[in-house]
Order: C-alpha cells, then sequence, then structure tokens
C-alpha cells in the first residue's frame, strides 16, 4: 500500500521518466539527421533504457494496489547543437533526474514508506551510473573537439552500446 501523497510523487516520476525516453529518441533522430549512427544508436540504446525507468515505476505502482496516472508528455527539442552540446545536455538532464529522484526518496523517509525507499533505492543507484556513463562520453568529446577524425572514431565506439536487459517479474 502507498500513501496519496507518494502515488502521486510517482506518477509525476513516470511522467519526467517518459519525457527522458522522448527527449533521447529526439536525440537519436537529431544524431541520424547529422550524419552520426553510432550516436543515434546510442540515443536510441538510452530511449529504450528510459522505457525501462517508467515500465518499472509503473509496476510498483501498481503491484501496491495503487493507480496510475498517465499525463501528457512535454515536446522534446527538435535541435540539439554540436555532438558535444547533445551530451551536455544529456548530463544535465539526467543531473535534473537525479535531482527529482532524491527529492522522492526524502518524501518516502519522511512518510517512512520503506518499500518505496527500497525501490528507490535502485533509482539511486542508477543515476549514479547514468551521470558517469555520460561523463566518460563527454570526456574524449571535449578531447577531440571539431576533428572528424575524432568524432568518427567516437561514432564507432557509441554503435556498440548493447540492448539494456529486459525486466524481469518482481524486479
Ligand atoms: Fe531515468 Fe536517465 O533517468
Amino acid at each position: 500500500m502507498i500513501s496519496e501523497k507518494i502515488q502521486s510523487a510517482l506518477n509525476e516520476q513516470i511522467n519526467k521518466e517518459f519525457y527522458s525516453a522522448y527527449l533521447y529518441l529526439a536525440m537519436s533522430a537529431y544524431c541520424n539527421v547529422i550524419g552520426l549512427p553510432g550516436f543515434a544508436h546510442w540515443m536510441r540504446m538510452q530511449y529504450e533504457e528510459e522505457s525501462l525507468h517508467v515500465t518499472r515505476m509503473y509496476d510498483y505502482i501498481l503491484n501496491q494496489g495503487g493507480e496510475v496516472h498517465l499525463k501528457a508528455i512535454e515536446e522534446p527539442p527538435k535541435e540539439h547543437g554540436t555532438p558535444l552540446e547533445v551530451f551536455e545536455q544529456t548530463l544535465a538532464h539526467e543531473q535534473f533526474v537525479t535531482q527529482s529522484i532524491n527529492e522522492l526518496m526524502d518524501l518516502a523517509v519522511q512518510e517512512r514508506d520503506y518499500a518505496t525507499q527500497s525501490l528507490l533505492q535502485w533509482y539511486v543507484t542508477e543515476q549514479v551510473e547514468e551521470e558517469s556513463n555520460v561523463n566518460d562520453i563527454l570526456a574524449p568529446l571535449r578531447m577531440v573537439g571539431d576533428d572528424k577524425g575524432g568524432l568518427m572514431m567516437i561514432d564507432q565506439q557509441l554503435a556498440q552500446r548493447a540492448a539494456p536487459a529486459p525486466l524481469t517479474p518482481g524486479q
């Protein structure tokens, strides 16, 4: 069982995770258009990852006997600038999501909702990984600057990103 307050906050977070999926899908399309298929692939995998973040929270609300309220998803921007700017925007967005998860955790602690704290701990750990993955891409991107050969090499590396593992029952 979850309180109305927690249910409402989790539904807000589902909307943010949906927006994340939408944003990265838009970035994937953009990277395709600017001729970086590896970047586009990485963003497509990130879109899939975000969809799993949605589903995990959605399942949790239902498993707790709560109600899911799906709200309108904001339209993401169409233009994302240089490849470096694409990943700078990605890091800024992930930092925003981290802040949002931390605020949710604060609420779960205040409400002494231990089950939701346990769910959110997974997201806290996930956000550390998400920010770290993006920082690992930003470092070489800053190094290569406008060098086309360097960008192509990074593009080939990003093309290797594997698809996220699907959720298994009980996760
Ligand atoms: Fe679901 Fe990338 O935060």
